[in-house]
């Protein structure tokens, strides 16, 4: 059994776990440790460094999903996480922290790989839109299962702000909205991007999807929504999907 190290760099925490990789199954616990103060590349290099030694039967390839847009392995943006990360070759970055060759790929989009390869979104053919809903918002946009990378479309102005601003699930939180008022700002947010973009299916993660059923009934009924399928782990599974698939090219 090949195992692959998958590690989500998140707003609060990060995790990781182990993944088979013919199949995506996470195996074993998911592992998280809190993201370092301003998410500093020091604090992180530590971080990732504590959590890889805490899977030793993951040896191969590791792959990192994270909260920026990320080309060619580079980290181009510094929406939550501190700016030293404009400009830094990832890549390089997470293979010298490790020691082993590691994989980068933007958060959303490794989520939404998961979803696509082994979750609510697989075999779905035509435009597939994760969005997740987390410290900020990160949507992945895939064409009969084919990823175009770095939408970043939380950053889109709906209305007078952000739609990140507005929904994500940290505003929930620090705005204390309940599940009415906030949906009603998902609803307009989810409206938004389907006036722009026509996608046949929404799949919706992020944290808050493990409270699905709580909110479901409140999603505007006239589109296609579901939650994804792996929660809380997708983010994980992605990047080690993703690294299993780079490093065999
Ligand atoms: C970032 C994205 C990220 C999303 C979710 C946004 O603020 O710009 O790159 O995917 O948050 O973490």
């Amino acid at each position: 059994m090949s195992l692959i190290l998958g590690i989500d760099y998140g707003g609060s925490f990060i995790k990781a776990g182990a993944v088979e990789c013919d199949t995506g199954q996470l195996v074993g616990e998911l592992a998280s440790v809190a993201t370092p103060p301003g998410a500093s590349l020091a604090g992180s290099k530590l971080a990732v460094q504590n959590l890889a030694a805490r899977f030793p039967d993951c040896v191969g390839p590791v792959g990192l999903a994270f909260p920026s847009v990320v080309r060619h392995g580079v980290t181009h943006t510094a929406a939550h996480i501190s700016p030293e990360w404009i400009d830094v070759d990832a890549v390089k970055w997470l293979s010298e922290a490790l020691g082993r060759p590691g994989y980068v790929l933007n958060d959303a989009d490794a989520a939404g790989l998961a979803e696509i390869r082994i979750g609510a979104g697989q075999g779905e053919r035509g435009k597939v839109m994760m969005v997740t809903f987390g410290t900020g918002i990160g949507t992945a946009l895939f064409l009969d299962g084919k990823l175009w990378p770095n939408t970043e479309l939380g950053h889109l102005h709906v209305g007078a702000e952000e739609a990140e601003v507005q929904a994500s699930a940290r505003t929930r939180a620090q705005q204390d909205l309940d599940w009415p008022t906030w949906c009603a700002r998902v609803n307009t947010v989810l409206l938004e991007y389907h006036r722009l973009l026509w996608p046949d299916l929404f799949i919706v993660g992020g944290g808050v999807s493990e409270r699905w059923e709580e909110f479901q009934g409140l999603i505007t009924p006239t589109l296609q929504v579901v939650p994804a399928r792996l929660r809380q782990s997708a983010g994980v599974v992605g990047a080690a999907l993703y690294a299993r698939e780079q490093s065999v090219k």
